[in-house]
């Protein structure tokens, strides 16, 4: 009877070991399998996507910076461009957070986006307030975009459990918003009304 009772404790043991063995691969699998989701796939994607464009977007600020009329304007690009070069390492590190590398995947919308700034600058003429109102229209386009991505994202990452990453993309969502309202202010408190009055 002794022996019998020494067997079955040794044999509870014996299964509490396994299974106290076998739940580190199997939580192992688990995060391997959400690692290989379409939904994980999809979501790395888009921050490739992102972090492709906002890096477009430094350069293109600088551009657009050095072909705005007014101060305050070209104050409003300089500000973004600061904010802009923040996205880019939030990105890096969200890309961390979820075990990915930070990597470029060419975006055609923004290519698109920015070549239309640069057609504005080619079009309208150096001083003017004109050049002004097409070049908020055009940076406001680039905000859009990122404001609909970061939106995405966001949702994703807490769909996903990625809370510290939704946190850190939500905050860029924040700025982009921001500077969509800040450039609309600029473009109804004077250059439109300015632009108006010009041949
Ligand atoms: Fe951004
Ligand atoms: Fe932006």
């Amino acid at each position: 009877m002794a022996t019998k009772t020494e067997n079955n404790t040794s044999s509870t043991v014996k299964k509490d070991i396994v299974e106290n063995l076998t739940q580190t691969p199997e939580s192992k699998d688990k995060d391997q399998n959400m690692a290989d989701s379409p939904l994980h796939k999809l979501f790395v994607d888009a921050l490739k996507d992102i972090y492709y464009a906002e890096n477009a977007i430094v350069d293109a600020l600088e551009k657009m910076e050095a072909a705005a009329t007014t101060e305050e304007l070209k104050d409003a690009f300089e500000d973004h461009q600061l904010q802009t070069k923040k996205h880019i390492s939030r990105l890096e590190k969200v890309f961390k957070m979820i075990g990915e590398q930070a990597e470029k995947k060419e975006c055609k919308a923004i290519v698109g986006i920015i070549k239309e700034g640069e057609e504005i600058i080619k079009s309208t003429e150096e001083g003017s307030m004109t050049r002004d109102v097409g070049l908020i229209i055009a940076a406001q386009k680039v905000e859009h975009y990122e404001i609909a991505t970061y939106g995405g994202l966001v949702q994703l990452a807490i769909t996903m459990g990625h809370e510290k990453a939704a946190d850190l993309l939500d905050r860029t969502l924040q700025e982009e918003e921001d500077t969509d309202l800040l450039l609309t202010d600029i473009a109804e408190s004077s250059i439109n009304i300015n632009a108006e009055q010009e041949d």
